[in-house]
């Protein structure tokens, strides 16, 4: 009993311990310190680690402990620091730590959302407009993503995706992503939050091939009856307040032998089945509670799904709406399903 409780304290001390540490994550990554020690190739002292990233050393030395007592840098025979090789590529894959300064902020307004007596909800539209910018940068090596994300597609040929829609797409970073892999396509972004689409629109560079709407899911043009060859929904259909009706006009929007690809965060339905799977199901619960379910609460008669809806909702509530699905498979702490027509 003693020790089933020592276990259940160090659980929680370690868990509020990781959200501390993520904030010096943050500053690690929005001063450069971990950009200049990835490039370092010997171990550095605080002082010139510091002179090199101009900040000062007394900071830069305090930051270090925690690094140090976190295991995140380590230190040589000297004390000098270092991350050593192997571990640098991780450090490409830490942009989700973008989104959590503005997550903290929020959760003042989630907690109004879960009171009797509080709003049901509110859009990506009500959220700091900071967060439109860091969900785009959350993304890491976002080509390697749509590799992933078309390896089930491309068994079609490559030539025949020329009309690409990515639905929910944001600030457009894996629209860019989709018309540079594919730049014979013309590819579309759709949006219903306009500050979304012009930060997307201003992002655009030199992709000639894209071009963004600002639009609801549920009520696209009508002239694109049967446009699309590829339609893409990646971290949309769970925030979505009227799934149902977003995917039937996908349905109209798609040609007859199109593909839909659904990304969300892999979590099952059952609480029973994640615990323990403290680093997808916790982290992406907390974060659902926050950003994701007020989203899906965010109308009238919203459907309320959120993260928490699971994997296996999600894969119903689309065989049921007469989806087949032809391949599932894990994308980094995402499950998706590569969908088409059912005949
Ligand atoms: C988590 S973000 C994902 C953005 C983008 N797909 C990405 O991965 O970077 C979800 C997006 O869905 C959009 N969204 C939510 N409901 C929508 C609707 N009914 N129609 C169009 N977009 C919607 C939000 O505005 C938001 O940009």
């Amino acid at each position: 009993m003693k020790m089933e409780l020592e276990n259940y304290k160090s659980n929680i001390s370690n868990i509020i311990a990781g959200g501390f540490v993520t904030s010096a994550l943050t500053i690690g990554r929005e001063l450069g310190l971990f950009d200049t020690l990835t490039k370092l190739t010997t171990p550095v002292t605080s002082q010139h680690l510091a002179d090199l990233c101009n900040l000062k050393e007394r900071y830069v030395r305090e930051w270090l402990g925690c690094m140090v007592a976190s295991n995140i840098v380590s230190l040589d025979d000297n004390d000098d620091y270092f991350i050593p090789e192997h571990c640098k590529p991780v450090f490409g894959d830490i942009n989700i730590i973008e989104i959590y300064p503005l997550f903290n902020a929020m959760t003042k307004d989630a907690m109004d959302c879960f009171r009797k007596e509080g709003r049901d909800g509110y859009g990506y539209e009500d959220m700091p407009t900071e967060m439109v910018d860091a969900i785009d940068g959350r993304m890491g090596d976002v080509d390697k993503l749509v590799e992933a994300l078309l390896e089930p597609v491309l068994t079609k040929k490559e030539s025949s995706l020329s009309n690409i829609l990515d639905l929910g797409s944001g600030a457009g970073v894996l629209t860019r992503a989709l018309g540079k892999r594919l730049p014979g396509a013309a590819v579309f972004g759709v949006d219903f939050n306009e500050i979304a689409i012009n930060k997307a629109i201003a992002k655009t560079g030199s992709c000639s091939n894209v071009t963004y709407l600002k639009a609801s899911g549920a009520c696209l043009p009508s002239d694109w009856t049967k446009r699309f060859d590829l339609i893409v929904l990646y971290d949309v259909l769970h925030d979505l307040p009227c799934p149902s009706e977003c995917m039937r006009e996908v349905y109209r929007v798609l040609k007859d032998d199109g593909v839909v690809v659904i990304s969300d965060p892999h979590v099952h339905s059952k609480h029973r089945d994640n615990i323990g799977d403290f680093g997808i199901a916790g982290m992406t619960y907390a974060i659902s509670s926050v950003i994701c379910l007020p989203s899906s609460m965010s109308t009238e008669g919203a459907a309320g799904n959120g993260i928490g809806w699971g994997s296996e909702n999600r894969e119903s509530f689309l065989t049921e709406a007469g989806w087949c699905i032809k391949d599932k498979r894990q994308i980094g702490f995402s499950m998706n399903l590569t969908c088409g027509k059912s005949h």
